[in-house]
């Protein structure tokens, strides 16, 4: 099974940096160190500022339904975890030092249910330390199945914030995972063992 597929996205550099802009300007969110650092961004406001984004999903005949950014300030505020969408992939954008960070990916490792800072109940590994079965490093947009255990590891060296932007979209891009051939984008390592 594939985890993930790192994916060209034409006019990638107007695309992040516009993104980054834009979640820079919703200060709350962007100086928010504690806490929820999951956070929703208005669709409607996003897609005028970032239209790079839409224009790459149509290419892959997909619509944005949802527009989410992942501001890491410490390792510590992430763990082994599942997450609850209704779709199984979502596709994520690195915006701000995102190198020498990693998203893990883990199988065969037993849940428990807690609650987030949010308040919503989340599966998450109940041995935080078990192997993993897949990693990428976070330099490129990658299609990942979010459904599936995983991990961010953020080094206490790195700079930071670590933001992401996380797309949810009407048509599930797990198809970008399940048929290899039928990507529509080139790709270079899959992320499978
Ligand atoms: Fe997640």
């Amino acid at each position: 099974m594939l985890y993930y597929r790192q994916l060209e996205v034409p006019n990638l550099q107007a695309l992040t940096q516009n993104a980054l802009n834009f979640v820079r300007s919703k200060s709350d969110i962007f100086r928010r160190k504690q806490g929820i650092n999951l956070m929703r961004l208005p669709l409607d406001d996003f897609n005028a500022k970032c239209p790079e984004a839409q224009e790459f999903a149509s290419s892959l005949g997909l619509r944005i339904t949802d527009v989410l950014t992942f501001v890491l300030w410490h390792p510590s505020q992430c763990g082994i975890h599942r997450d609850s969408w209704r779709h199984k992939a979502r596709i994520n954008f690195p915006l701000l030092n995102g190198k020498n960070t990693y998203t893990y990916f883990y199988d065969n490792v037993e849940t428990i249910e807690t609650r987030n800072a949010a308040g919503s109940t989340v599966v998450v590994a109940k041995d935080q330390s078990v192997p993993h079965v897949a990693f990428v490093e976070t330099t490129v947009p990658i299609v990942l199945r979010v459904q599936e255990l995983h991990n961010v590891m953020l080094p206490y060296t790195n700079p930071v914030p670590r933001i992401t932007l996380s797309l949810g979209f009407d048509r599930d891009p797990v198809f970008l995972l399940n048929d290899p051939v039928n990507t529509g984008t080139s790709t270079n390592t899959p992320g499978s063992v």
